[in-house]
């Protein structure tokens, strides 16, 4: 994956009815630690990564690249939203494209924030990259994350077998 280019980074937060999408802060550690601990987060993304090795490598100043936002509410992170570019992906459709991808602490689960943080970020990207299709690529198990996919627009492109999974290749066309 590659950073986006040309848009304009840092942007103003993002305000949406219950959340804000900003990017990270120190202060967001601790909740990163938790999501990337977290064996129901990584279900179907390849397993977690240990705590121990997460507190000794996550900086203490986070790396603030363009597409990489913290989901916010009441003041606290609940997830991830992320937009980059996609690179020497298995797939030849996907390559090249804008990439999404999603995560969120599963007590936060289960109430539309993360269709109401995606649809931000999409909307984001839409005004800074107008005319920009966006890939997703899930594990076809993943249920939450396929239901999330429909409820953004993406159509299936194809499905693949890949890190020992089916996975699932969506697209979204630009919104005109
Ligand atoms: C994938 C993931 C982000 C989905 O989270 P989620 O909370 O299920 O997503 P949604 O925002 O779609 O909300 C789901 C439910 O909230 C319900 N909901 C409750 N209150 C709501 C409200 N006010 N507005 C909208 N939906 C609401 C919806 O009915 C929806 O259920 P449905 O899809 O069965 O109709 C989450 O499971 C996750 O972080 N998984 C781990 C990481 C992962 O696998 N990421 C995929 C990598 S590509």
């Amino acid at each position: 994956m590659d950073d986006l280019e040309g848009v304009v980074w840092p942007p103003e937060p993002i305000r949406t009815e219950r959340l804000v999408l900003r990017v990270p802060e120190a202060r967001d550690r601790a909740t990163f630690i938790d999501l990337h601990a977290s064996p129901e987060v990584h279900t179907y993304l390849g397993g977690a990564r240990a705590r121990d090795e997460l507190e000794r490598l996550v900086p203490e100043e986070p790396e603030g690249w363009p597409g990489n936002f913290v989901v916010e509410l009441d003041g606290a992170m609940i997830g991830q939203v992320l937009l980059r570019r996609a690179t020497g992906h298995q797939r030849p459709a996907a390559d090249g494209k804008a990439d999404l991808g999603y995560l969120f602490l599963p007590q936060a689960w289960g109430r539309g924030y993360a269709t109401e943080a995606c649809t931000a970020a999409l909307d984001w990207l839409a005004g800074e990259l107008p005319g920009e299709p966006v890939v997703l690529t899930t594990q076809s198990a993943n249920l939450g994350s396929m239901r999330l996919a429909e409820k953004l627009g993406f159509v299936e492109v194809e499905r693949f077998e890949a890190w020992d999974a089916e996975q699932w290749l969506g697209m979204r066309a630009p919104v005109r």
